[in-house]
């Protein structure tokens, strides 16, 4: 396995201090180190952290986005990056930052990829708002919005964002882990037939069952580049308290392992994002708990087997 990380300490998204902070706070548990023990012949490069001063063009504001320029001028960078990155036959691990950085990583998998992506958005929200429909203005709960097809036409015209093709169909996307949806998302997912997992859905099917069923939806001929927009808030709060939109009821630690081990067993990962991870919330060990959370995650997500390796195995490291 090749993997390339990315560091974007991106927090203007939502308006707590600290989550910029994740990137440093990930890596500083040893990331690098851990993974490589999943395989020591893991090819693993850091291309460090993404960094982005906003360009003339994204000078305008927009109504009810707030700190839109920031996030257009980021993402622009973060889309480049990815795409590089991808193209350079690794699998993009991002480290976020808050989750408006999902519409860089993912645009980026779509141009590495040209269009033939799935997305798995593992989250307690639909980030699906727009700037018409946010009750906070807050861009992180619009990268969705912003990224489907069928939602292009409910957008003003966002300065300094022609490089952002609104390219993928709802179709392509699938949520798993929902439980605190806006009204005007609910009918956007009502309305359009996305398909969308809830934490309900995880109590009736079990994970193992919901993920096959958004894998079929999502990639129903197991030939697209999958990826996997991690908010560590998917997770319960008492799992992963270090976060700014925490919402208790969410998927354990098991579950949010054992559904990335699913995603690596596909072949098929191009990009994890890992974001919202906040080390400026909670007390000390509730910043080292959603950080190992987080690592746990990546680690499923990059072939780390709980079973333990087998002797031929590492005999063929
Ligand atoms: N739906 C809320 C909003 O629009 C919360 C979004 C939370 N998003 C997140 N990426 N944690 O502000
Ligand atoms: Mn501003
Ligand atoms: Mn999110
Ligand atoms: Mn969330």
């Amino acid at each position: 396995l090749k993997v390339g990380i990315l560091g974007i300490p991106f927090d203007k998204g939502q308006p707590r201090i600290g989550v910029g902070n994740g990137p440093r706070f990930i890596r500083d548990a040893g990331l690098i180190k851990r993974i490589q023990s999943i395989d020591k012949n893991m090819d693993i490069k850091d291309y460090g952290d993404v960094s982005y001063t906003v360009s003339k063009d994204v000078s305008e504001e927009v109504e009810n986005m707030r700190e839109y320029e920031h996030m257009a001028s980021c993402c622009r960078e973060v889309s480049k990056n990815v795409a590089k990155i991808i193209n350079d036959g690794r699998i993009c691990l991002s480290l976020g930052g808050d989750h408006s950085i999902g519409l860089g990583t993912v645009d980026g998998h779509i141009q590495a990829k040209s269009d033939n992506i799935a997305v798995l958005w593992i989250d307690a929200h639909a980030d699906l708002n727009t700037n018409k429909t946010s009750a906070t203005g807050n861009v992180h709960g619009m990268p969705m919005a912003l990224l489907a097809k069928e939602l292009s036409d409910y957008w003003p015209y966002l300065p300094g964002m022609d490089w952002q093709k609104p390219m993928i169909s709802l179709r392509n996307i699938a949520y798993v882990g929902l439980r605190d949806v806006d009204v005007y998302e609910r009918l956007v997912i009502d309305k359009l037939g996305i398909t969308a997992f809830g934490i309900e859905d995880i109590e009736k099917y079990g994970i193992h069952s919901v993920i096959n069923m958004a894998l079929e939806k999502v990639d129903p001929y197991q030939n697209r580049s999958i990826h996997v927009s991690y908010d560590i808030d998917s997770l319960d709060a008492l799992e992963a308290p270090s976060t700014g939109t925490a919402v208790r009821g969410g998927l354990t630690l098991r579950e949010g392992i054992h559904l990335m081990e699913m995603v690596a067993n596909t072949g098929r990962l191009g990009a994890i994002d890992l974001v919202e991870v906040n080390p400026s919330i909670g007390s000390a060990s509730d910043v080292r708990n959603t950080v190992d959370a987080a690592i746990h995650i990546i680690m499923a997500s990059l072939g780390h087997k709980r079973q333990g390796l087998r002797i031929k195995k590492i005999q063929e490291m």
